[in-house]
């Protein structure tokens, strides 16, 4: 047996034996709770040929560095510092795309997921029978521990509504904890959306046939460090359920693209009835033929619902890339240029179809008529008004 070199990628060398289990163990801030946690999971683990890869994401209290010393002395340890990545879910998935053995279980660094019901678990997954394995706050043997009412009340409303939307009934789809085996992986490695922390979930409901069992276990209290939980989570949660059911119908991105825009509508008017208050004048320019005389209420309605649009798309429906490529203004300025294509390309459709008489044997009624153009120029111009932020304004590099 020859011994390559000390530490992180002598595994498969030196084990010459290729691990049943890779627990794979996502990090942020979790240096005090790392050596606790690996502390555990030797004895837990010691009749299995196992592999512990800790995913860490270049944490500030450097819990990377802590666990490379541990990887010295256990080689069956592994650790990933990721230098420009990222998140919870997408941390799992690098960690499992590095990963050798038969079954991939993850947990937390934090103690939170009771290492003990590890072995039932893996056993489970070796008696075969099932894809998925899941640690379960909800089944007989399971709890949520101390939680806070409102927390606690959260999970529940997520864990009903995720229950009524997958396609495979699960009692804690919301679970960090869990086993999958290596093929299943590897299989939904394309299909699955990494965003926010329900990986789980994304196994499950891109996976329709899979058989899933759950074993019980309760959440235990954090000791050290703080929780990453934010509002984004809850965002991206809601986003990922859409996009699993629906998002083969319609794109979660344009549906929110269009909610906002319908705000604009309202933003619109509001601005208008602001211009008319302030009372901005009516220009009459002789130039512009039936657009004369010009209001510039209407001007002012719509730039403020352009700027309200771009803003809220910002926050709400481009959310994760608004940090990356260009700055808010220079974002502005290709949106208020689209905005102004869109402009054209509405009152082009509807002057086209009108001025020709299109739709005449379909619509006899001409002011009805006038309406479906203008509403076939509207769809026209939200298409190419669309199709233009996402590849410029938003564009993900
Ligand atoms: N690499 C990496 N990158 N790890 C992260 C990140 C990240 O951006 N954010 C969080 N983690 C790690 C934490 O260090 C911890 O080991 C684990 O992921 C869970 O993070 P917590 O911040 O402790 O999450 P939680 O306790 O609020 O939520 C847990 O319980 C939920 C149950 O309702 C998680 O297991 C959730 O997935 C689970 O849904
Ligand atoms: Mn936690």
């Amino acid at each position: 047996m020859k011994r390559y070199k000390q530490g992180n990628f002598n595994l498969v060398y030196f084990m010459k034996e290729k691990p049943t289990v890779s627990v794979i163990i996502p990090t942020y801030n979790e240096k005090e709770n790392i050596p606790i946690l690996i502390k555990k999971l030797e004895t837990v683990l010691s009749k299995y040929t196992y592999e512990i890869l800790i995913v860490d994401d270049n944490s500030p209290d450097l819990t990377w560095e802590t666990a490379e010393k541990l990887a010295e002395k256990n080689p069956r340890i592994r650790v990933m510092r990721r230098i420009s990545e990222r998140g919870l879910s997408s941390a799992v998935v690098s960690g499992m795309s590095a990963a050798s053995g038969d079954y991939f279980a993850v947990m937390d660094a934090d103690l939170q997921h009771d290492e003990a019901i590890l072995p039932s678990m893996i056993e489970e997954m070796r008696k075969g029978g099932c894809d998925i394995c899941v640690g379960s706050r909800t089944v007989s043997g399971g709890g949520y521990g101390e939680w806070s009412k409102i927390r606690l009340f959260m999970s529940k409303a997520a864990t009903l509504l995720t229950r009524i939307m997958l396609p495979v009934p699960v009692n804690d789809p919301m679970s960090g904890y869990f086993i999958i085996t290596r093929k299943l992986f590897h299989q939904s490695a394309e299909k699955i959306n990494p965003r926010g922390f329900k990986i789980l979930m994304e196994f499950i409901g891109r996976n329709p046939g899979i058989k899933v069992k759950e074993t019980g276990f309760t959440f235990r209290t954090r000791q050290y460090g703080e929780t990453k939980l934010s509002g984004s989570v809850i965002r991206n949660f809601l986003i990922s359920l859409y996009d699993i059911r629906f998002g083969k119908f319609i794109s979660y991105q344009f549906l929110l693209y269009a909610l906002v825009g319908s705000t604009g509508v309202f933003v619109n008017l509001g601005g208008f009835f602001l211009g008319e208050m302030m009372g901005l004048p009516v220009i009459h320019t002789g130039m512009l033929g039936n657009l004369d005389p010009l209001y510039f209420s209407v001007l002012f309605g719509i730039e403020i619902s352009i700027l309200s649009n771009y803003i809220l798309n910002n926050f709400i429906t481009f959310y994760e890339y608004r940090h990356k490529g260009k700055s808010m203004i220079s974002g502005f300025f290709f949106f208020q240029l689209i905005s102004i294509v869109g402009l054209l390309v509405q009152t082009g459709v509807f002057l086209l179809f009108q001025n020709n008489g299109f739709f005449t044997d379909l619509i006899a009624d001409e002011a009805l008529r006038k309406i479906f153009n203008n509403l076939l120029g509207i769809i026209a111009a939200t298409a190419t008004n669309y199709f233009l932020n996402v590849n410029i304004t938003w564009k993900q590099r």
